[in-house]
């Protein structure tokens, strides 16, 4: 892909790429002090530099202070004997301009301002100046009021909240954790919530390939991130939280390019007026009328998720299946009720759960007899396997359905609570959809430690798993908005 770019974009994803590949970084206002900003971000990456997770060059920048955790301390950046490529800003606001001002001076390329109290509290002043430094220097910009960036490959961790915490007890537990290296990007402006999203992630086993918060936006935005990563090799889905989109045309023109080649699922806040104010006072962002939002998305292909949990479960789904071809859905089971539940989302969400072919009908009849599946089974659709069910009873059912070519997606309800299934129902199932192209979700019911070791083994094989029909209905929906909307361009 990246043969084809011009020199504007290749600039660009040059430029942005220095924030998660580079050979030097300085933390200015690297503290000694337990629990500062400044403290916990040279901590995370002189921590990743001794696991040799960052290659990289690491330097504090502090005027009072000689070493902090035995990397010699420099007074100022332009005293920093190496080269300095990247530096990450966590000094009051007030010092944030002749900082980049001696960062101008001394050739840095980027800078994350991890610092609040610009124009998100009405310091449109000093927000203002800081843009007329970058733009002289030619330094590229993260924030300010940022969380910044963490790659989970290349171990960038700009993160100030801590991976653990002590409770009063004294007992040590994961606070905000670091997920595994995967193929799911999160774009944030806000940056509470870009934490609480990698936190969603490491415990339901998703991996992350990178995290960008880019609060105020003063000069990287959303569409230069969505760019940027249309051509990172390491992510597949992109989950993009936004309050407000500034240039909207810019947005589109590029949400388009993306969405051609990969998913990108919003999740947009600030629909309802109070909501609207509360991102005014945010990251200063103006929300504008909700509805055009859901046009603009549409209009580009991104799927908008309906709730938080959405987010995740659409991200899950579009990072493991292939997209729908149609939506035809054929649903299979082995608890009727789920059945159900399973039918009326997807119709509520726009899905077909239309009664089988003749064929395939005939095809379920051929098990009846052979006594493959029991007399009393329904094969409509839902498939309904019942409760004397068994793996290879899924098994046999779902070749007939996945060889079925009008059927566009598969749910597949297996609750494990019937006494003759055994869990390599899962193994099967995954096994037998490898040489097929048909999406499949599945879903367990149940909070204890079998539903959750089935949620988790299909997960793994690669069968994104849900705990209620209705969220598997959703993800299933999720994969169907998407193909459908690359057929009708004409990508599919
Ligand atoms: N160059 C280098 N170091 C400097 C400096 C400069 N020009 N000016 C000050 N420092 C040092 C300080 O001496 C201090 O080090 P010390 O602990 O050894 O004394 C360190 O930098 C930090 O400065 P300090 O004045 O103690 O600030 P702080 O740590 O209390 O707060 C911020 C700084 C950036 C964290 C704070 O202003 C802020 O913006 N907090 C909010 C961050 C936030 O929420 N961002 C959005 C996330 S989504």
């Amino acid at each position: 892909m990246v043969n084809e770019l011009d020199e504007e974009t290749l600039s660009l994803i040059k430029q942005i790429d220095v924030f998660f590949n580079t050979e030097s970084i300085a933390v200015v206002g690297a503290s000694k002090t337990e629990g500062k900003v400044g403290q916990i971000i040279f901590k995370n990456l002189a921590d990743n530099k001794r696991r040799g997770i960052y290659r990289g060059e690491l330097y504090p920048i502090n005027p009072n202070e000689d070493s902090i955790l035995g990397y010699r301390s420099y007074p100022t950046l332009q005293k920093v004997l190496g080269d300095v490529e990247l530096i990450i800003i966590a000094v009051p606001a007030k010092y944030v301009p002749s900082v980049l001002e001696d960062a101008w001076k001394k050739g840095v390329k980027a800078a994350a301002i991890i610092t609040s109290g610009f124009s998100e509290v009405g310091n449109t002043d000093l927000e203002e100046e800081v843009k007329h430094i970058i733009s002289k220097a030619g330094i590229r910009v993260l924030g300010p009021n940022c969380l910044g960036v963490y790659d989970a490959y290349t171990g960038i961790d700009m993160l100030f909240l801590p991976e653990t915490k002590t409770l009063m007890n004294k007992n040590v537990v994961i606070a905000t954790p670091r997920p595994t290296p995967g193929n799911i990007a999160v774009v944030t402006q806000s940056g509470a919530f870009g934490a609480a999203a990698i936190d969603c992630l490491a415990g339901q086993e998703m991996g992350l390939s990178k995290l960008i918060s880019f609060g105020n936006k003063m000069d990287i935005a959303e569409q230069d991130i969505l760019l940027y990563l249309l051509h990172d090799e390491k992510t597949k889905v992109i989950l993009l939280y936004i309050e407000g989109i500034i240039d909207g045309r810019k947005f589109m023109e590029v949400a388009k390019k993306v969405t051609k080649h990969k998913p990108v699922i919003a999740l947009k806040a600030g629909k309802t007026p109070a909501g609207a104010r509360a991102a005014l006072s945010h990251t200063g962002s103006v929300a504008g009328s909700d509805k055009i939002y859901d046009g603009v998305f549409k209009e580009v292909g991104i799927l908008r998720a309906r709730n938080m949990e959405g987010f995740f479960d659409l991200a899950r789904a579009l990072a493991l299946q292939p997209t729908a071809k149609g939506n035809n859905i054929a649903i299979i089971t082995d608890a009727g009720g789920p059945g159900i539940m399973a039918s009326d989302e997807c119709v509520t969400l726009g899905l077909n759960v239309k009664q089988f072919s003749e064929k395939t009908i005939g095809k379920f009849m051929d098990l009846i007899k052979e006594g493959e599946i029991p007399s009393f089974a329904a094969y409509h659709n839902p498939v309904d396997l019942t409760g004397v069910v068994t793996s290879k009873m899924f098994e046999l059912s779902m070749e007939i359905l996945l060889n079925d070519p009008e059927i566009n997606g598969i749910i597949v309800l297996g609750l494990h609570h019937t006494p003759h299934l055994t869990e390599d129902f899962t193994d099967r199932i995954a096994k037998l959809s490898k040489g097929f192209q048909t999406p499949i979700v599945a879903c367990d019911i149940g909070e204890t430690e079998m539903a959750n070791y089935i949620r988790s083994r299909f997960n793994k094989l690669g069968i994104p798993a849900f705990s209620s029909p209705e969220d598997a209905a959703y993800a299933m929906s999720g994969l169907v908005e998407y193909g459908m909307y690359l057929m009708k361009r004409g990508y599919l």
